[in-house]
């Protein structure tokens, strides 16, 4: 008895930002960005747009093609570090946002790696038992963290969500396993303190650098080449699949470079990597779930194919699911 991804989602915030806007703003140019990280637009979140409606427009589009009802849904895990309180949690935010009222509700904080967590979690618990239907998210807003005078960080986040539906049913499809890793140690290499201070991209009030988030970006870049390669071979091996029999790769958005280096070591070329940084920067754990749904409305996705999500993030995290379509 396994669990099965049956619809998907996305959704973003309404303000569309170029590298062009970015460039009349701070010391940077399109062509820095775009060679750099592949990324030439972003959406960003604006005051008085709330993270949780975004996540629930997600959910709804992806409840509505599973032809799932709201009411159906068993539990809710959401993926995010977004979320606007210390508690509650985002999930029980949005949990209300849909109308519904009892059924578990939590997040799992693990940064960029927050769905592919979020998967392996919501996975395990079905297989557990405990669940039919279970509602998946990737929520960030990660732009409302960065200190809009660092070219360094600002250019890199946009805000999201992505939404999937599992059913638990007896099938050859669906989650094959997961893997997932951290390692505390290198906690500075990516981080915001949590003050609760939000601001988006139209503030008057400029956030101080020291509660913005903080990166050591070309270190950051070797280990997510390095991890996201090891975790990829590690789950195709445990599931006993050949890497050439993986049908595509939909992996977390974060640069350009990065994605292209990890294909390179697993020897996957280019038609194998679901790619869509270009549209959205780093959408940290809603990156995922977004790619996941524009690979399904492209049609690079058919039935019974063999998916790898990988990610790696803040933690730091990592990890990969490897899924029978
Ligand atoms: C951040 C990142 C794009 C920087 O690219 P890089 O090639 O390593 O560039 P560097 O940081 O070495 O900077 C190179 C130069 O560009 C400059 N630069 C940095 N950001 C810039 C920007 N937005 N515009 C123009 N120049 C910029 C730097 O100041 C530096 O100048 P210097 O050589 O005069 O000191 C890259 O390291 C990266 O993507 N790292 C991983 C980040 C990531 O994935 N984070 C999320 C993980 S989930």
């Amino acid at each position: 008895m396994g669990s099965r991804i049956v619809a998907t989602g996305r959704a973003t915030p309404r303000t569309r930002v170029t590298n062009h806007e970015l460039a009349r703003r701070m010391d940077t140019t399109d062509e820095w960005v775009r060679t750099r990280t592949g990324i030439e637009q972003r959406y960003v979140m604006s005051s008085g747009e709330s993270l949780v409606d975004i996540a629930a427009e997600a959910s709804r589009t992806a409840l509505q093609r599973a032809g799932v009802a709201a009411s159906q849904l068993d539990a809710i895990v959401v993926g995010t570090v977004s979320s606007d309180f210390g508690f509650p949690s985002f999930a029980c935010q949005l949990q209300h946002r849909l109308g519904l009222d009892t059924i578990p509700a939590f997040d799992v904080a693990a940064a960029c790696s927050g769905f592919v967590y979020a998967l392996s979690v919501a996975d395990s618990t079905m297989r557990a038992g405990d669940y039919e239907r279970l509602l998946v998210v990737g929520a960030d807003a990660l732009s409302t963290m960065v200190d809009w005078n660092d070219r360094s960080t600002a250019v890199l986040f946009g805000d999201g969500a992505g939404a999937v539906v599992m059913v638990r049913e007896p099938s050859d499809r669906g989650v094959l396993g997961s893997l997932l890793r951290s390692s505390g140690a290198y906690w500075d290499l990516l981080y915001v303190r949590n003050r609760g201070v939000r601001t988006t991209i139209d503030a008057e009030a400029r956030r101080v650098n020291e509660d913005a988030i903080r990166m050591k970006g070309p270190e950051l870049f070797k280990i997510a080449v390095r991890s996201m390669e090891d975790i990829s071979r590690k789950v195709a091996e445990r599931a006993a699949v050949p890497l050439e029999e993986i049908a595509l790769i939909v992996p977390h958005q974060a640069n350009l470079r990065i994605i292209n280096a990890v294909a390179e070591r697993l020897g996957l070329g280019a038609d194998k990597v679901f790619t869509n940084v270009n549209r959205y920067g780093n959408t940290s754990a809603a990156s995922v779930p977004i790619a996941l749904d524009e690979a399904v409305e492209a049609r690079r996705i058919h039935d019974n194919d063999l998916i790898m999500l990988n990610a790696c993030g803040g933690g730091l995290t990592w990890g990969a699911n490897l899924i029978r379509w």
